[in-house]
Parts: structure tokens; C-alpha cells; sequence
């Protein structure tokens, strides 16, 4: 299985358009961006309905035909209602949404219902629904995702995630490669950056903060994962700094910050 990280950043990208920190500044002097977090597995599958994460869709709409489109079942209705994507693209090559099951391998196929050999498992992770659905029923808006080929290598792929659970653990579980939520190095770092008083916490958002104590550099290496790479990385992560002491404390428990365009061959 090839695995190319499309995108390594947080909702906002790298440099956000209206910051001015330190990481943003160097990103706009070195012309070295990043983009909104995604991976390309040959098959469109929605980890949650956020809008960094399904803004993409729009600029499929060239395709020529209708293509399939995996997500969790509360996030199709999310796409259907509250953020019409898929009524947008029905005016344009148009989507056939189909419902991951909760927990079961599901073989993923493309738009004539060819099987592309690669299985995917959907386990619900807990998380809040986004923030234009905030009085959303009840469901599940996150899952992360296992994907294996004919061959047993395995994706865990876990972008956004706010703690390391039973459903993490069974998706990372002897992965060959995990990419997890490296969203804020700690909890209370927008406000820190001076998003304002009342900007949520990472946990609060449902971002495991990467350090501290119970943050994810210390429960990843636990979980049996071949290599542990970190994506959608907030701009305002001191990770992105490749002298900072986070970034020391990161590669020091042998885990790796995503750049965008990185290739894995599994
Ligand atoms: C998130 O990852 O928590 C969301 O994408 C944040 C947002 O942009 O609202
Ligand atoms: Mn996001
Ligand atoms: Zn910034």
C-alpha cells in the first residue's frame, strides 16, 4: 500500500491567512505551507463531517462521474442537512454516499462497484459534532479508520481524536503505520496564542494534546503501531519548529511530524 499525506495541517492550513505567529511568518518566508489534513488510498472515505475535512469535496466536482463517497452514517446526514455538499454536488458530477458501518471490515469498491483491495474498518471515536451543527441528534460525527490491502499492510489513520481509547487502540493495534491527531501541543495553546479569552481548549475541542502529562507523545508508543506519525497539525503547534524543544521531545519518543506530500510505502 503507497500512503501520500495530501495534507499535514490543522483546519486553517499552514500559514493561516490571518496569523502572524512565529510558525505562520516562517512558513510564509520559506514558501514551505502545509494544507488541510487528507491522505490519498484511491477511494474518497470522510473520517467527520468538519469543514477542513470535506471542503475538498467541492473541487471533485469536475469528475467525470458520480463518485463514491464513504462516511460514517452521521456524517452523511451532516453533508445532507447542515452543510449540503452533497445537494451542492448533485448539480455537478453528483455523489453516491455510502454508509461505514460501525466496527465491520468493509471492502471499498469504486463507482461501478469495483473492489479496490483495500478493506476499511470505521470505529466511532469520541468527539462532539462540528461547531455548524452544534444542536446535531445524536450520532457519530469521528471515526478512526483501519485500512488494509490484499497483502495485510495497515493504515490506522486517526486525524482527529481526544483520547487514546479502546476504539484508537483497536484501529492502531499492530498498524504498520498510525497517523494520529497532532492538532495542539497543549491544551490551553490557542488562548496562549491569543485567539481570546473564551477560544476552547484542545480537549474541549477534542484535540489530545501532543505533551504533558497523559498527552499523546507518552500513550502512542504504547499501542504497537510499526511507525507513529503525527498530521493535522494546528498552526499554532510548536511541533512545526524543527529547533523547538517540543519538536526534541517528539522525535526523542520516536514518533514523526507529517510534512505535506510525504510518501510511505507499506
Ligand atoms: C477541528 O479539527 O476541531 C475543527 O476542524 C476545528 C474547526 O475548524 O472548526
Ligand atoms: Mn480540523
Ligand atoms: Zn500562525
Amino acid at each position: 500500500m503507497r500512503v501520500i499525506v495530501l495534507g499535514s495541517a490543522a483546519g486553517g492550513g499552514l500559514p493561516q491567512w490571518n496569523c502572524g505567529c512565529g510558525n505562520c511568518q516562517d512558513a510564509r518566508l520559506s514558501g514551505t505551507g502545509r494544507t488541510q489534513s487528507s491522505v490519498a488510498i484511491s477511494a474518497v472515505v470522510c473520517t467527520d463531517g468538519e469543514i477542513d475535512h470535506t471542503l475538498g469535496l467541492l473541487l471533485l466536482r469536475e469528475a467525470a462521474t458520480r463518485f463514491p463517497l464513504y462516511a460514517p452514517a452521521g456524517v452523511v446526514a451532516l453533508l445532507d442537512r447542515e452543510w449540503p455538499v452533497l445537494r451542492v454536488l448533485s448539480a455537478y458530477a453528483g455523489v453516491e454516499p455510502r454508509v461505514l458501518p460501525e466496527g465491520s471490515r468493509v471492502a471499498l469498491a469504486d463507482g461501478a462497484g469495483r473492489e479496490l483491495g483495500v478493506t476499511c474498518t470505521a470505529v466511532p471515536v469520541a468527539r462532539r459534532p462540528p461547531r455548524y451543527a452544534r444542536q446535531a441528534t445524536a450520532g457519530t460525527y469521528d471515526v478512526a479508520l483501519r485500512l488494509s490491502d490484499q497483502k495485510g499492510a495497515t493504515l490506522a489513520y486517526v486525524p482527529t481524536a481526544g483520547a487514546v481509547d479502546d476504539a484508537v487502540r483497536s484501529v492502531a493495534r499492530g498498524a504498520d503505520l498510525l497517523l494520529f491527531d497532532g492538532t495542539f501541543w497543549s491544551d490551553g495553546e490557542l488562548r496562549a496564542a491569543g485567539a481570546g479569552a473564551d477560544a476552547p481548549t484542545a480537549r474541549e475541542m477534542g484535540h489530545l494534546p501532543v505533551g504533558g502529562p497523559g498527552g499523546s507523545i507518552e500513550l502512542l508508543p504504547r499501542l504497537g503501531a510499526r511507525r507513529t506519525v503525527l498530521v493535522h497539525i494546528n498552526n499554532t503547534n510548536p511541533i512545526l519548529s524543527r529547533s523547538s524543544s517540543e519538536r526534541a521531545q517528539v522525535e526523542g519518543a520516536g514518533i514523526e511530524v507529517a510534512e505535506d506530500g510525504m510518501e510511505v510505502e507499506l
